[in-house]
């Protein structure tokens, strides 16, 4: 129940929403800081939804919090939830990955941070690209199975985990298609983390207004939003905001916002695409057994069509190799 109170900001600590684990118990309640007012957003025991991450980014909203009194008790928690986690996912992928799980978390939470910020910092950005370079340079020189990248992909459906899916998949299907140079796989990684950058900034007052003229045209405009605003930024660079702008685009030139066809669209986006459209089609299959094998079969379906025939064999073998067999059991118990 979300209650009015009487404390003042030093009865607070501020924690950035990048820390706190979306879906899992809070330790203690959190608060919302509306027209300088805290106001009770949950309790202790309750979870944040995953749609309100969402929300939080459109609304630039990048901190609750919690009563200092609590706070020990609450970063212990948000501590154990991420150990945990760590513990979960080695016992997943092996002991010999446990790195390659440890940077990914790291990337995870510097992602939401990025996805929150107002305007994108440099400082954020600059952190994001070493630990991109450092988890890319890893997993290149460990060259894991595909079902690696499998085990780590997240069925929650946030524009931040959203983003991370289709940036391990891209950098799978970027080796796959026999890219080798660092620094081209971390533009890729980049670019994939960025490419709805656009639409995760399109402010909430029409996002709540699904069946509008504003919905639609922000919704249409999302690639060269992105740009326009990671632009602003003189990190990125123009291979990420290729990536972003062309998302959309498909091979046959029946896409959006140029309708590029064939070669025209660079090379990195194409593999990007192919990432996108498999991780929309897990998200809105999520909890069927079936959703990793029915999207290949709809990739497969669009070969020559949404995507370059000359890269997409390779794609699939991996998608089978990594993807075909797998079955997400634990996140079917916890969605039924
Ligand atoms: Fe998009």
């Amino acid at each position: 129940m979300v209650t009015n109170i009487s404390l003042n900001s030093d009865d607070f600590i501020g924690i950035s929403l990048s820390k706190i684990p979306c879906n899992r118990d809070l330790a203690s309640a959190v608060y919302i800081k509306v027209n300088e007012k805290f106001i009770k957003f949950k309790e202790a025991g309750d979870h944040i939804p995953e749609d309100k991450y969402n929300y939080f980014i459109s609304m630039n909203v990048r901190e609750l919090f919690v009563l200092k009194e609590s706070a020990e008790i609450f970063f212990n928690a948000i501590d154990n939830y991420k150990k945990a986690e760590i513990v979960e996912k080695v016992l997943e992928v092996g002991e010999s990955n446990r790195t390659i799980v440890e940077k990914f978390i790291d990337i995870r939470e510097t992602v939401y941070e990025a996805f929150l910020e107002e305007a994108l910092s440099n400082e954020t950005v600059d952190i994001l690209k070493n630990q991109v370079i450092e988890f890319v340079a890893t997993v290149k020189h460990k060259n894991p199975q595909a079902e690696l990248f499998a085990k780590l992909s997240s069925l929650n459906n946030t524009i931040a985990e959203h983003s991370l899916n289709v940036a391990n998949l891209s950098l799978l299907f970027g080796m796959a298609s026999g890219q080798t140079h660092l620094h081209v796989l971390e533009n890729l990684y980049m670019g994939a983390l960025f490419h709805d950058y656009g639409k995760a900034k399109i402010p909430a007052s029409i996002l709540e207004k699904p069946v509008s003229f504003a919905y639609e045209k922000a919704m249409s405009e999302h690639p060269e939003a992105g740009v326009e605003l990671l632009k602003k930024n003189g990190l990125i660079s123009k291979q990420v905001l290729s990536i972003v702008l062309e998302h959309h685009e498909q091979f046959g030139g029946v896409g959006f916002p140029k309708g590029l066809q064939g070669d025209a669209i660079y090379g990195l986006t194409k593999i990007v695409s192919v990432a996108i459209v498999f991780d929309n089609i897990c998200m809105n299959n999520r909890g069927k057994s079936s959703m990793y094998k029915n999207a290949i079969k709809v990739i497969e379906y669009d070969n020559g069509k949404q995507f370059d025939p000359s890269i997409l064999p390779r794609i699939i073998d991996v998608l089978k190799l990594g993807y075909g067999g797998y079955v997400r059991t634990r996140e079917r118990k916890e969605l039924t």
